[in-house]
């Protein structure tokens, strides 16, 4: 074995000499700085840092006698320092240009129109419907259905329209097949009164909205299909005076500030029946010349709306509640009239189509 080489000179290897070192530092300075991106910055790296001229001087201070170790090491070891702060100063900048980038390049324009397309909008007609149940929901009323293919019993014989009634005459009705089957399409909302007494116990207090059925066809001013909503209370000592106080605060609500007036009219399940008018919101206060030709309510100044009247004793009798102790209203109107006089739908084919165009006007897109 041999003894230590105590005469190694440590300056004799090159790759320890202090001016070798330096050039490394300045190689791996240019090399990280030329560097254009964190690729090729690794690649630099590998090249200068990982591998190269310092770490190979680094490798060479194990061959040293002892004496000349630590001067070796601590030379060496500033160079490795000063090549790793040169590169992590360079990482450091191109991290920083990257991420720059990335929030320039991949930036989001949120204004900028999308293909997408609205999927449809929710009808006029159950709009208008909603809002008309919501008046009487908010007062506590509650809401009753019945079937749009009713029993001729409910639709007409339990409302006091006898076979040879002329009113059921009136309607034009759509019949179930077999004919004799007793069954119709419901020409009216009026069979869901007869439902809801039969099933609940007075104080009754529904709204009842619904499809109805007559054999009209199609034109600006027809459907035969289409829309009623019934109103229908039952109580002790309920009078006219509650019908009207309840129509005028439906008309309030739906029309704004305008008054109502009724008039004597005849159906078969009320006694006493009326209709009602509402003064007309659009002319309302309009000079007499421009009321003339107003084209809401055709220059009269008022508004028909719909029938009503006191639940026909007869009615309640088949519906097996007292008349002696209880008597009750009902009322029941068009929601496509109330909807066309609303909003100044002048056609009825506009409202029945069903043109995403048309109902995206009320407001309710989705
Ligand atoms: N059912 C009637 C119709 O379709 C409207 C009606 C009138 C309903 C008077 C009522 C009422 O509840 O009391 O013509």
């Amino acid at each position: 074995m041999s003894a230590p080489n105590s005469s190694y000179d440590p300056v004799e290897v090159a790759a320890l000499q202090p001016d070798a070192l330096a050039a490394a530092i300045e190689a791996a300075t240019a090399a990280f700085a030329a560097a254009a991106d964190l690729e090729a910055l690794k690649a630099a790296r590998l090249a200068h840092l990982d591998k190269g001229a310092v770490a190979a001087a680094r490798r060479e201070i194990g061959a040293l006698p002892p004496s000349a170790k630590a001067e070796a090491g601590k030379r060496v070891g500033a160079a490795m320092d000063a090549v790793r702060t040169a590169y992590e100063a360079r990482e450091a900048h191109l991290q920083e240009q990257a991420a720059e980038r990335i929030l320039v390049e991949e930036r989001v324009d949120v204004t900028v129109p999308t293909g997408r397309r609205p999927v449809g909008a929710r009808h006029p007609v159950e709009l208008t419907q909603e809002r008309l149940m919501d008046i009487f929901v908010a007062q506590g009323w509650e809401v009753a259905e019945g079937p749009e293919v009713e029993s001729e019993w409910m639709n007409f014989d339990a409302l006091n329209l006898g076979k040879d009634h002329p009113a059921r005459q009136m309607q034009d009705t759509f019949f179930v097949d077999p004919p004799d089957g007793g069954l119709v399409l419901r020409t009216q909302t009026s069979p869901i009164q007869i439902r809801t007494m039969l099933t609940r116990t007075p104080p009754i207090y529904v709204v009842a909205p619904g499809k109805v059925f007559r054999t009209d066809d199609l034109d600006a001013t027809h459907t035969p299909v289409f829309h009623q909503i019934e109103l229908l209370a039952v109580d002790k000592g309920l009078t006219m005076a509650h019908l009207r106080g309840s129509i005028d605060h439906f008309v309030r609500a739906m029309f704004g500030d305008v008054r109502t007036r009724v008039r004597a009219s005849y159906f078969p399940f009320t006694e006493p029946s009326m209709e009602t008018d509402f003064e007309c919101f659009a002319c309302l206060g309009a000079e007499a010349a421009v009321r003339g030709d107003c084209r809401t309510c055709g220059g009269s100044g008022w508004i028909e709306l719909g029938g009503s009247g006191m639940v026909n004793r007869k009615v309640f009798t088949a519906c097996g509640i007292d008349p002696d102790v209880y008597t009750g209203f009902a009322f029941g109107f068009g929601i496509e009239r109330a909807l066309q006089l609303r909003n100044g739908v002048g056609d009825m084919r506009d409202i029945v189509e069903g043109d995403v165009r048309f109902s995206g006007q009320f407001g309710m897109a989705v």
